[in-house]
């Protein structure tokens, strides 16, 4: 996936040179669409994978993640911002989050050390059990100005869907997460302290108010993510 992403951006930047007189939405659309036809082919092969997790298993191995991701309003110490929430994401994302915490692609020293030690398997596992949390029943009360982020989402509705709920397995879904973790994820692709090419490049032409709104919006979404809840 990291292969295919950077030869995508490769193909986004020639294409640029070598058609200078063409206009950045031109290019934008361009690039959106290889990525789709890209992630349509890797999104089959993740989802053959992912057939082999078991949400029984899953659901022991994530006792030591709930002390943090099953308690509602929890949140990270600093930056202060609340923990993602988890239930009914799709699973092929949550491997591809965990694989870049253990590798230390993605920065954050917590969830290093709780990737760590999980083998194939235990990811898998666990996966599973987290995609498999229904919808919330109803959508969570928001601060910013979710009408000016919905017109801004337009440029985002192909791979996360109009609402975030997109249905691309390795893309995560946005609706019903936390309003400030979508800002600070926002911000890290922005500032480049957490890097992927495809959200890098979408980041880059954000405003602080175009993040403050789209964020709302994501979060303010029906259908959306839950807290982990582990009787
Ligand atoms: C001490 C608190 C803590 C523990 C324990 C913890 N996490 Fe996390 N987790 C976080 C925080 C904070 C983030 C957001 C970090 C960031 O900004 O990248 C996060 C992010 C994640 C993400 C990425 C979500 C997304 O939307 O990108 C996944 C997946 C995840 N954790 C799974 C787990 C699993 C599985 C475990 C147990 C093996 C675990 N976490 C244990 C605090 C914790
Ligand atoms: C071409 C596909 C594509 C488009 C268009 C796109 N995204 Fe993403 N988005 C991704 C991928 C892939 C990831 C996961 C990247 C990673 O692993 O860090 C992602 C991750 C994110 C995350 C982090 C979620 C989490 O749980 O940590 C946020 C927030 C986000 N996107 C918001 C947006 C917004 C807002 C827009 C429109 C301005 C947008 N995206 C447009 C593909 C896309």
């Amino acid at each position: 996936m990291k292969l295919l992403a950077g030869r995508a951006e490769r193909r986004y930047r020639i294409s640029n040179d070598s058609n200078p007189k063409s206009t950045a939405e031109d290019d934008m659309i361009r690039s959106v669409l290889w990525q789709l036809l890209v992630l349509g082919i890797s999104g089959v092969l993740a989802s053959a994978a992912q057939a082999a997790g078991d949400p029984a298993a899953g659901k022991s191995k994530f006792a030591t993640c709930a002390g943090c991701h099953a308690i509602p309003g929890y949140t990270n110490a600093y930056p202060t911002y609340h923990v993602p929430r988890l239930g009914g994401q799709h699973a092929d994302y949550i491997i591809v989050a965990l694989k870049a915490y253990q590798a230390g692609e993605r920065k954050h020293p917590t969830m290093h050390a709780n990737a760590f030690s999980l083998n194939e398997q235990d990811m898998q596992d666990i996966a599973a059990y987290l995609s498999s949390f229904p919808a919330a029943a109803a959508p969570y009360p928001v601060r910013g100005d979710t009408a000016a982020g919905k017109t801004k989402s337009a440029a985002c509705a192909a791979c996360h869907g109009t609402d975030g709920n997109g249905i691309i397995p390795i893309y995560p879904r946005l609706a019903g997460q936390q309003e400030d973790y979508l800002r600070k994820a926002l911000g890290d692709y922005q500032s480049g302290a957490r890097t992927n090419p495809i959200m890098g490049g979408m980041a880059k032409p954000l405003s602080p108010q175009d993040i403050t709104d789209l964020a709302s919006y994501f979060a303010s979404q029906p259908k959306g993510l839950v807290t982990v809840q582990q009787e």
